[in-house]
């Protein structure tokens, strides 16, 4: 029985002249580890110190020996740091390119087949940027919330979400990834939907029609009045009635030679939505004006 397992990894230095770095991982006698029989290529020794940080990873889905595609059941840690342990050490150092092609040669399928040519991959970002391998969060993300993970770059967007009027996502309730997908989109803005609309109907499918009376611009884009992430007008809106209506309405009920309703003197500085109440569109055989 090998109660205590300890690998030695010997791994090029992080400059090019340094010396050769060990890092050495105790197993934990009551959390045995998976697949010891498995491991290649490295030094099992008895005497060495406990890398916290680095043992985490046998807690993660990779060490998970009983599914053949994961890293510990194609040569251990070679599978990630290369042949000769080489490599994603030095993450600061190492080019986009380089750190991501050992994660790609698993992953390049599924929700990253639209990584290639994305704006995270233009911008040389790398899997590293969001995720954390040595941990054992789920999806094995840097931190504990999507806020955090994204956040640290999109503070634009971190900001909006601390408005008062904002979907759910400092609360836990939604995340980042309920509207985009982080490893690319064939559609725009990497919005999980081929449209914006289409990604907004996921759940606000009472909004999608048809409509006996269409309103022109819901048809078009749900943000031409809607900021997705937070705005200080609720519910979420651009800018606050009459003035979001009067972008396009100008001059609305004071043509010349209009009915007595459009004349009416209450509309004057009225909200528009006390009359215009079905604004994204009406089956109501009179909701030409979207009042019923
Ligand atoms: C799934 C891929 C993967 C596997 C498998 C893997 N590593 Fe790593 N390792 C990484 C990445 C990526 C980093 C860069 C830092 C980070 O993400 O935490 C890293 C960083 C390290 C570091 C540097 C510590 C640090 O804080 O940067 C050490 C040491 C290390 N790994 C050792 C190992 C050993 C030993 C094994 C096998 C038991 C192993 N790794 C298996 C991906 C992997
Ligand atoms: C040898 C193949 C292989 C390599 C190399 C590899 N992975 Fe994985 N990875 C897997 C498998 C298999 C799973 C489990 C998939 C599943 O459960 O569907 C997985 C799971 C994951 C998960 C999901 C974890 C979770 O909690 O659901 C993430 C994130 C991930 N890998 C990222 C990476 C990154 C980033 C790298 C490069 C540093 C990498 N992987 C390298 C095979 C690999
Ligand atoms: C901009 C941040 C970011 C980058 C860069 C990134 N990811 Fe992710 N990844 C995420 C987030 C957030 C999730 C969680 C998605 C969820 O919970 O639905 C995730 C989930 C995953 C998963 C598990 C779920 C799935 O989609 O299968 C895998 C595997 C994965 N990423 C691999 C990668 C690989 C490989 C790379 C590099 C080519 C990469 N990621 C780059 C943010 C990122
Ligand atoms: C390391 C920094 C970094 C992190 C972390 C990061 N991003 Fe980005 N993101 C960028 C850069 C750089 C761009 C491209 C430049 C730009 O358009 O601002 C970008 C662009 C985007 C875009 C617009 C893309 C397009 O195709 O038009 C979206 C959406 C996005 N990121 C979402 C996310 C989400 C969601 C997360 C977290 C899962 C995330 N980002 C994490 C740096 C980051
Ligand atoms: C309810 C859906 C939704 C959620 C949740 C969401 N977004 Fe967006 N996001 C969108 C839509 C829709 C657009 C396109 C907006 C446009 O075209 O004006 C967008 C655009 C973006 C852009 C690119 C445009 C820009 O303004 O720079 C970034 C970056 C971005 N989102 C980041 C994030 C981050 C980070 C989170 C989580 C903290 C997040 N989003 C959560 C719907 C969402
Ligand atoms: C993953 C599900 C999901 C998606 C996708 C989604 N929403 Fe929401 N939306 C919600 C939830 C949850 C709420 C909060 C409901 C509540 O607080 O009662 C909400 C609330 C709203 C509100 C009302 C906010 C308020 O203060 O009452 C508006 C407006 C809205 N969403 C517009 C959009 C638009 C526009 C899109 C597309 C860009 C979108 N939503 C995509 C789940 C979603
Ligand atoms: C012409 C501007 C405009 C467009 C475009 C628009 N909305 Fe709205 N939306 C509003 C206004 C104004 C309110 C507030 C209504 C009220 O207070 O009675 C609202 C309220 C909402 C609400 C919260 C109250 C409710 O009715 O459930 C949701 C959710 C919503 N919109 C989703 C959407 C979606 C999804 C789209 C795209 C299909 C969209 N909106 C397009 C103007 C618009
Ligand atoms: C982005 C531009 C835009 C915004 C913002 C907008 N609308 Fe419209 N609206 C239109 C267009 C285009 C039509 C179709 C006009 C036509 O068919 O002649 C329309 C039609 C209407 C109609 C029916 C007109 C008719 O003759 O049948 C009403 C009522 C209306 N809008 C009210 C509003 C109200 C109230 C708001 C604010 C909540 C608003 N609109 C915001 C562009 C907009
Ligand atoms: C007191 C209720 C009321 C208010 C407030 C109101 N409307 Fe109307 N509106 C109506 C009625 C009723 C009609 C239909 C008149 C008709 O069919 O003769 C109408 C017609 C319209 C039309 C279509 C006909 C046209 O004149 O082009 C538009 C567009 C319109 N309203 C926009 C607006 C906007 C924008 C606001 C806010 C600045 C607003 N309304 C405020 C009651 C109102």
């Amino acid at each position: 029985m090998r109660q205590w397992l300890i690998l030695i990894v010997a791994a090029v230095a992080l400059a090019t002249a340094g010396p050769a770095t060990v890092w050495a991982i105790e197993a934990d006698p009551e959390r045995p580890i998976r697949g010891v029989d498995k491991i290649p290529e490295v030094v099992v020794d008895r005497t060495a110190q406990i890398e916290e940080h680095v043992q985490r990873i046998f807690n993660s889905p990779h060490a998970f020996t009983a599914d053949e595609r994961t890293p510990f059941s194609q040569g251990m840690c070679n599978a990630c740091h290369g042949p000769g342990m080489e490599t994603l050490f030095n993450i600061e150092k190492e080019s986009p390119e380089r750190l991501n092609q050992p994660c790609l040669s698993c992953h390049e399928e599924g929700a990253r087949r639209h990584w290639k040519g994305s704006t995270h991959e233009f911008s040389g970002l790398a899997c590293v940027n969001c995720h954390a391998m040595h941990n054992e969060r789920p999806r094995l993300l840097k931190a504990d919330t999507q806020m955090e993970v994204c956040g640290s770059c999109h503070l634009d967007r971190r900001a909006d979400f601390g408005k008062p009027s904002h979907h759910p996502v400092p609360e836990g309730i939604m995340e980042c990834t309920d509207c985009h997908n982080p490893h690319g989109t064939p559609g725009p803005n990497k919005l999980v939907g081929h449209t914006i609309n289409e990604t907004c109907f996921n759940c606000h499918a009472e909004k999608r029609g048809p409509f006996l009376w269409e309103h022109n611009p819901v048809r078009e884009s749900c943000v031409t009045c809607h900021d997705p992430h937070g705005s200080i007008h609720r519910p979420l809106l651009q800018a606050r009635s009459p003035g979001l209506c009067q972008q396009c309405h100008l001059g609305t009920h004071s043509d010349v030679g209009l009915s007595a309703a459009r004349m009416d003197f209450r509309v004057q500085g009225r909200s528009c939505l006390n009359c215009h109440s079905q604004i994204h569109g009406t089956n109501h055989p009179r909701g030409h004006v979207f009042k019923e």
